[in-house]
């Protein structure tokens, strides 16, 4: 036993916790690739780690990761696929209000499997119009329900018409008729529609299609049999969507500190908007900007919080321990850290600010502990052993560039050189700014005043489905746990040791003198 613990100690004077390692560098801004991880003796294994989270105020996720607020990133669709995997999105708040309300009842209605608003064509369209569509948006599917112009169901167009040949043809001739396609009222799929539509497409060879319609026969959605089987197959995995008491998909909205026309905080249009989210189901809201210690988001939180006693708040971005104790005590139940580490941000550079992510989250952690607040980490994420460190200190991870590749992102598919992308942009860049999202960085909505930007516009390589890059993304925090011999989060959090990476321990850590065939995940 005495060599155990000589052995231990001598592990210890290396490989430090997380108040003996930080305060030794109090002076020194590190970050992810700073420093690393040290393993310990383990009885997991990473396929039985659990990853829930208990973010306060009853909000409660089972996987730590949450999709950023950003126009490139989180709209209903992205919402809804990270919370069927267990984590939340943020909805942002570049729209009209009324469009971020009907994107949260898009998230809280959502009926896993059916797609609610499905590619219809109408009957005077040419079948030549359907291919250039196909083509457009790069649709993987080419079948179509057909609608008339009061949106009644008039047929079904199949895939095996939708040919070059018949071009010129209009859509009217080549459909499947009403009379004989296959519906069902939405009233009949009960509680759980998949398994209605599970026993249909048994009863029913060969279709592989189901069409969902109202008494009006007014189209409603469409249930695809390959949906139906890739979600029973889901009900099996391990990490569960995060829904509400309700069984409703969890979704979160960012809310801004908007200001009016004489420059103070407009307290009846936050409240108005505020009063819709809730009305609506909205799980959490978000006051994000990019400098939280400010008076103006205080009051915002502040003013929400009397207004809404039982309403999740998060709110942010700070780095100090101060910031956190200020919107905690503000009434925010889980503080955003980090200014200037995103992949599209500029802040540093602009402004001079900021601070690298590893010290910011520890230095934000103490007040964090002492307030009983969460704190999530903001940025910076470029892989999965990120997200490792990162969850050493914070309760979860808010990623933006990560996810803005995937399908379920907002915005199209570019083709550069033979290559696919999507757009991803920074929420202080020109253009977002132009588009809404000024007040987030302190700035007016007006394109002509001359403002600096902290943030770029740039390209991410298309990434495939959120589930494949949570799949990755999980798989990776599963294994760095199993390293470390935690069970839990919290485990993780209790059990972390941290050393410092020298430069040359940094190109160690890549993979290095080999021609690369494959990247790690492909
Ligand atoms: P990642 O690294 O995941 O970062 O792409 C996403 C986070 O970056 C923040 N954000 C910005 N920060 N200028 C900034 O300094 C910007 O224009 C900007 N836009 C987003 C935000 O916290 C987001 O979650």
């Amino acid at each position: 036993m005495a060599a155990h613990k000589d052995s231990d100690s001598f592990d210890s004077s290396f490989y430090k916790s997380a108040d003996a390692f930080f305060p030794s560098y109090s002076g020194i801004g590190l970050t992810f690739d700073d420093i690393t991880l040290a393993t310990l003796y383990s009885e997991i294994l990473p396929r039985e780690t659990q990853l829930d989270t208990d973010l306060g105020a009853g909000l409660q996720l089972h996987i730590p990761i949450i999709s950023s607020d950003m126009d490139t990133v989180t709209e209903s669709r992205m919402a809804i696929a990270m919370a069927l995997n267990g984590g939340l999105g943020l909805i942002h708040h570049n729209m009209p209000e009324r469009q971020q309300l009907s994107e949260v009842s898009r998230v809280k209605h959502h009926v896993h499997g059916l797609i609610q608003e499905p590619i219809k064509v109408t009957p005077d369209q040419l079948i030549g119009d359907v291919l250039e569509l196909i083509e457009q948006k790069r649709f993987a599917f080419s079948t179509f329900p057909v609608v008339d112009d009061k949106g009644k169901l008039a047929g079904l167009l199949p895939s095996h018409v939708v040919k070059p040949r018949y071009a010129k043809r209009k859509v009217a001739e080549a459909l499947q008729p009403r009379s004989q396609v296959h519906t069902i009222n939405q009233k009949e799929l009960g509680k759980d529609p998949i398994a209605r539509a599970d026993k249909f497409f048994t009863e029913h060879l060969g279709i592989h299609k189901l069409l969902v319609v109202d008494d009006k026969d007014t189209l409603r959605g469409l249930i695809t049999m390959s949906d139906v089987e890739r979600i029973t197959q889901e009900r099996r995995a391990q990490f569960k969507p995060a829904r509400d008491a309700n069984f409703h998909l969890l979704c979160g909205a960012a809310v801004s500190a908007t200001r009016n026309a004489f420059g103070e905080l407009d307290r009846e249009r936050i409240l108005t908007h505020v009063s819709g989210l809730v009305e609506r189901g909205v799980d959490v809201v978000a006051v994000s900007t990019a400098h939280g210690h400010t008076k103006g988001v205080g009051d915002t939180v502040k003013m929400l919080r009397d207004a809404f006693p039982k309403l999740p708040i998060i709110a942010g971005n700070v780095t100090s321990a101060e910031g956190v104790e200020f919107l905690a005590r503000a009434g925010a139940t889980a503080v955003k850290v980090g200014q200037g580490p995103g992949s599209i941000c500029t802040t540093r550079i602009v402004a001079g600010v900021g601070i690298p992510q590893m010290t910011a989250l520890y230095v934000a952690r103490q007040a964090a502990a002492k307030k009983k607040v969460a704190i999530l980490a903001d940025g910076g994420i470029t892989k999965s052993g990120d997200i490792v460190k990162a969850l050493t200190l914070s309760k979860a991870v808010i990623c933006g560039g990560i996810l803005a590749g995937c399908t379920e992102a907002p915005g199209e598919v570019l083709e550069i050189g033979g290559k696919l992308y999507k757009q991803y942009r920074g929420m202080g860049s020109l253009a977002a700014m132009k588009a809404g999202s000024a007040a987030r960085y302190g700035h007016e909505k007006n394109p002509t005043q001359k403002v600096a930007p902290e943030g770029v516009e740039a390209l991410k390589e298309v990434a495939g489905s959120v589930d494949r890059v949570l799949a990755q993304l999980i798989g990776g925090i599963q294994s760095g746990m199993g390293y470390l011999g935690a069970a839990n989060l919290a485990q993780l959090r209790e059990k972390a040791r941290y050393i410092r990476v020298s430069p040359a321990g940094q190109r160690e850590a890549a993979p290095h003198d080999v021609v690369e065939l494959k990247t790690g995940n492909q």
